[in-house]
């Protein structure tokens, strides 16, 4: 008979790591990239606004390092690794503080977690939005992109429920720079569906 073998499921969110970041020191405008994997749409956002400062959320450590050693000599992108949900707030708010615009969030084909019990993992929930409300201000822009409809569709209910509910319907790649993951599906045939909003 041969030995059982044992699957090791690792849940990414289990990574509970906590960031501390003081700011950049300067109040230049900021693009956040969440879920920024290997980083082909921030290399090519960071050529297109240079200055600008940037900030990469990737929960999965592996990527997190090969990002930081693709931006290791840019002095405005700064990369944290684990869950970008939990570290929001600590590194974003430091930034606000200093003076600095947060211009947009993007959030570009993020994990559906199809599941019912999954949901409330997924980045954009009503939780997550409902707290950005009490110290995120109104001009900065959330992007979100999806070829996903179900998860378009449900997250949208989710932002017209929320602070969050100035919302524009938009089409072609963000700042005219596709994502890897939609270069991807547009080969496929893939639709894809985007939103931009902000607080209301
Ligand atoms: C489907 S990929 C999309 C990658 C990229 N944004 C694109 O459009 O090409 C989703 C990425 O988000 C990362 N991710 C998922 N949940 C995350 C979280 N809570 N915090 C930070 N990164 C996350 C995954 O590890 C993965 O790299």
């Amino acid at each position: 008979m041969s030995p059982r073998r044992v699957r090791k499921h690792v849940n990414p969110l289990s990574i509970l790591k906590k960031h501390n970041f003081a700011g950049f020191g300067n109040d230049k405008p900021i693009l956040v990239d969440v879920g920024a994997c290997l980083g082909e749409f921030a290399e090519e956002l960071v050529k297109k606004f240079p200055a600008k400062n940037f900030i990469l959320f990737e929960i999965r450590v592996p990527l997190a390092n090969k990002l930081r050693e693709k931006f290791k000599d840019y002095e405005n992108v700064v990369v944290f690794d684990g869950d970008a949900g939990l570290n929001f707030r600590g590194i974003l708010e430091p930034c606000l503080k200093q003076g600095a615009k947060i211009e947009q969030i993007f959030v570009n084909f993020p994990d559906p977690w199809f599941k019912e019990r999954h949901k409330k993992r997924r980045f954009i929930n009503e939780k997550f939005l409902a707290s950005c409300a009490d110290w995120l201000p109104a001009e900065t822009e959330f992007v979100f992109q999806t070829d996903q409809e179900f998860l378009f569709n449900e997250t949208l209910e989710v932002v017209e429920n929320s602070p969050f509910s100035k919302i524009a319907f938009f089409e072609g790649s963000i700042h005219g720079i596709p994502t890897h993951w939609e270069k991807q599906k547009l080969l496929e045939g893939a639709k894809i569906w985007r939103m931009r909003f902000r607080k209301n």
